[in-house]
């Protein structure tokens, strides 16, 4: 008798609408999921849309931004889409940790030892999740730890200590990705599931696309499809921007 796969492996919701039946209902629960693609493709908005949505099911959330300020990430999406992460913060129902803060003493400078420094970050990390107990968890922009790691095993096996460290509790994890500096394939690599959001041009008109790469034991969709924003937030089209 074959045994519901439902039960196997529970999913959770994106919160992202049309993004769930490309990957047969959601991410697994308790993995470490992959969001790539160039800057202004969208990153940000999917991981605060998959953390802002979480809220409203009971699920805990927590956002660690190492680029940029996380009060430049609350003020864009309070102007973008309404999504008051102040309030949610005050509420405890998220939780928003920037690194940079000096409280933390993870400042990322050129003297520090980048290998030193990741390695403390996932210590950072791990005491976080310990001290909040989230259930998702949006890890902004990755690849700005890494510029300064030269070795891409040095990268790779950085990464797998971080992401088993995510994989613990049931924790859902987005993790965006950028792919200025060529070294997403080494993070994409090591998840559970990677999507790659992009920009193609039909014509002289910009279209933003969205595709699944891989997601471990799922069946995915194989079509590019057209991922759009507007004032509601982002949602996937049932179209191919290639009709
Ligand atoms: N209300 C909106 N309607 C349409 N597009 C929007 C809206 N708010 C923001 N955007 C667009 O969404 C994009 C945000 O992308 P972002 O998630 O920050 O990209 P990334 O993190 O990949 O660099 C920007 O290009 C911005 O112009
Ligand atoms: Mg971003």
């Amino acid at each position: 008798m074959a045994i519901e796969q439902s039960k196997l492996y529970p999913r959770v919701k994106s919160g992202i609408p049309g993004f769930d039946e490309m990957v047969a209902g959601g991410f697994h629960k308790g993995t470490v999921n992959t969001i790539t693609g160039p800057s202004g493709s969208g990153k940000t908005v999917f991981a605060s849309q998959f953390i802002y949505e979480g809220t409203k099911s009971g699920d805990k959330g927590m956002i660690i931004t190492p680029s940029e300020s996380s009060d430049f990430l609350k003020r864009e999406m309070s102007a973008s889409f309404g999504w008051d992460f102040s309030s949610l913060e005050k509420e405890k129902k998220v939780s928003i940790i920037d690194v940079t803060d000096p409280v933390l003493r993870l400042q990322k400078s050129i003297d520090a030892d980048p290998v030193e420094f990741l390695v403390n970050f996932r210590k950072l990390v791990e005491r976080k999740l310990e001290e909040e107990k989230p259930n998702r968890l949006f890890i902004d922009d990755l690849m700005a730890f890494f510029t300064a790691v030269e070795s891409p095993f040095k990268i790779r096996s950085l990464t797998d200590d971080l992401f088993d460290s995510l994989r613990k509790n049931g924790l859902t994890s987005v993790i965006t990705i950028g792919t200025a500096f060529g070294m997403n394939q080494i993070l994409e690599y090591g998840a559970d599931s990677a999507t790659v959001l992009n920009r193609e041009r039909i014509g002289n008109v910009m279209i933003r696309s969205i595709y699944i790469m891989k997601m471990r034991g799922s069946k995915i969709a194989n079509t590019i499809r057209v991922l759009d924003i507007s004032e509601e937030g982002m949602s996937v089209s049932s179209l191919s921007p290639y009709p």
